[in-house]
């Protein structure tokens, strides 16, 4: 019997080889959005490597919606072919294309990290942010974002439809839309930073509305075949801010609205991660209570780097899939040394031909 991490996964019309993805990761190597070699090679390299799934670095649906200048984007319709390249390449070598919708709301308009991180101005190619509320984030993001008015929430959420169906153009089979880390959707859900007062602020029902309509509208264009997933930080660890509980019952409703699966992550909607639980494996509890509280398909990343332990979170029912990050920089062959250490013999099927007629 294969290792439970070895297994295929079904989701509905979609197979994925093993459990193991490639977490969603900004490249910052974009120029006006479009993917280039570097993410041919970055991804390919992940594909090649024998990931079952690859999920594409936040690509933003709009311009404004870019972290940095040298963000991804899917925001015309010219986006789609240079994406569609390198998933045919990645679907070639038996990896399932994925793409994560993003819009970074008050935290846009900021420098690649290894240029300083921090808000820039129109001389250095930044732009005005919006967000749910007039507050910056502060620290090194202390650009004080426009109000949304209704007509900018109407026109954001028609950006996200139009970003998935220029997914699926590009030959996308699994999509993501981003509902954490801080950016624009979890702006709206977090009391932290959403003091609306209209309909898009306040109750729990209020917060959550601005991403349960963007979800409902990418729905309609995505196809029921094929896996429609969030990624959604369930906790900000912060007094006042996102709850478990509140994340769970979010969960179900999106369920209800026809989410497929929910890659479980945290945090970042303010500057301040003095209270994150830093530890290896951190949310794979926090990813099997809603699995099981929730009723859905789970994955999630944040510090899982060992064989023993990603095949023991599925074992657990922690998660269907296990998703990697840094490891998978460090090492893009993760999956065949995976396999080697828990023993599966038959290694064909993770590297492609080229490599494994010549390596055991
Ligand atoms: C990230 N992360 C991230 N998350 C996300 O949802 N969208 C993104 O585009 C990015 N970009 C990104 C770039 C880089 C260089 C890193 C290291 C991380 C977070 C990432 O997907 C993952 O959740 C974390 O890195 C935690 O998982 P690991 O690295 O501990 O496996």
């Amino acid at each position: 019997m294969k290792p439970n991490l070895f297994q295929s996964y079904t989701l509905k019309d979609i197979t994925l080889r093993n459990r193991i993805a490639v977490s969603p990761m900004c490249q910052y190597s974009s120029d006006d959005g479009f993917p280039n070699d570097w993410h041919l090679v970055h991804l390919g390299s992940r594909a090649v490597g024998g990931a079952g799934l690859v999920v594409v670095e936040a690509t933003a649906v709009s311009p404004e919606g870019r972290i940095s200048p040298q963000d991804s984007g899917i925001y015309t319709d010219q986006h789609v072919e240079p994406f569609a390249k390198i998933n045919r390449f990645m679907t070639q070598h038996g990896s399932v294309p994925g793409i994560q919708l993003a819009h970074a709301g008050r935290k846009a308009s900021a420098s690649k990290p290894w240029e300083g991180d921090h808000h820039i101005g129109p001389d250095e190619g930044g732009w005005a942010t919006i967000a749910p509320t007039a507050e910056a984030f502060g620290s090194n993001l202390p650009k004080v974002p426009k109000e949304m008015s209704i007509d900018d929430i109407h026109r954001v959420k028609q950006n996200f439809v139009d970003a998935a169906r220029r997914s699926l153009d590009a030959g996308f089979q699994w999509l993501q839309i981003h509902f954490a880390h801080g950016y624009l959707a979890h702006e709206f859900y977090s009391p932290l930073s959403n003091k609306r007062t209209d309909q898009y602020g306040g109750s729990f029902d209020n917060r959550i509305r601005f991403l349960m309509e963007t979800f409902a509208g990418v729905r309609e264009v995505w196809p029921e075949r094929l896996p429609l997933t969030v990624r959604l930080s369930v906790t900000d660890w912060i007094d006042g801010g996102v709850t478990i509980d509140e994340s769970i019952e979010l969960t179900r409703r999106l369920k209800s609205a026809g989410l497929d699966l929910l890659d479980v992550s945290h945090g970042f909607v303010t500057p301040d991660i003095s209270s994150v639980p830093w530890g290896a494996g951190m949310m794979l509890p926090h990813a099997g209570r809603i699995r099981t509280e929730a009723d859905i398909p789970t994955t999630t990343s944040w510090l899982i780097t060992d064989p023993v332990q990603a095949e023991t979170a599925i074992h657990n029912g922690q998660v269907d899939v296990v998703s990697l990050g840094r490891e998978m920089l460090r090492d893009p062959y993760w999956p065949y040394h995976a396999a080697k250490q828990l023993g599966v013999e038959d290694r064909s099927g993770i590297l492609p031909d080229q490599y494994a007629r010549a390596v055991q």
